[in-house]
């Protein structure tokens, strides 16, 4: 049986990966609009990967005999300057989950909870990817600067991205 305090906590964090799915799929619908369909494409399945993620804390909770407890979800911003400034959201919004899973660890550990800890160890691997990949966008996003031909390319780069959901941690 899974505590109340992390089941709480595990609680928030499905609101937390839900928010980050809508916050990517807005996005998704700037790029879209900033006519770059391969960077749209790559933030669809961002949003995507964030429903895993919240699925993965939803079945953990069951797992463990406890209750999900679904919350509203925040309406995420529409509007970015350009896709420099989103990507730059996107890099700040992942550090900002990663502090999110370190206190998951973190309570998990002062609880003596060794299952979600072992359980949280997927997701602390995940955001040193999910860090990685938003500063390595952002570092081409830099070097492409506004030059169409270059942006362009990126572009095409992007669209090649696929969903793969994940087959570890479930
Ligand atoms: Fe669910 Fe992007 O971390």
């Amino acid at each position: 049986m899974i505590g109340k305090k992390i089941e709480k906590a595990i609680n928030e964090q499905i609101n937390a990966e839900t928010y980050s799915a809508y916050l990517y799929w807005s996005m998704s619908a700037a790029l879209a609009g900033m006519n770059l369909p391969g960077f749209a494409n790559w933030m669809r399945i961002q949003a995507m990967e964030e429903m895993t993620h919240a699925e993965k804390f939803f079945n953990y909770i069951v797992e463990r005999g406890g209750t999900v407890t679904l919350t509203a979800i925040d309406g995420p911003p529409t509007e970015w300057k350009d896709v420099e400034a989103i990507f730059k959201n996107v890099l700040d919004h992942e550090r900002k989950v990663t502090g999110l899973i370190n206190g998951l660890m973190d309570l998990a550990m002062a609880e003596k909870d060794h299952a979600s800890a072992m359980f949280l160890q997927w997701f602390v691997s995940e955001q040193v990817e999910e860090e990685a990949s938003a500063e390595e966008s952002l570092g081409k996003l830099k070097v492409a600067g506004t030059s169409s031909p270059a942006l362009y390319m990126l572009d095409k780069e992007m669209a090649q991205r696929v969903f793969v959901p994940p087959i570890t941690g479930e």
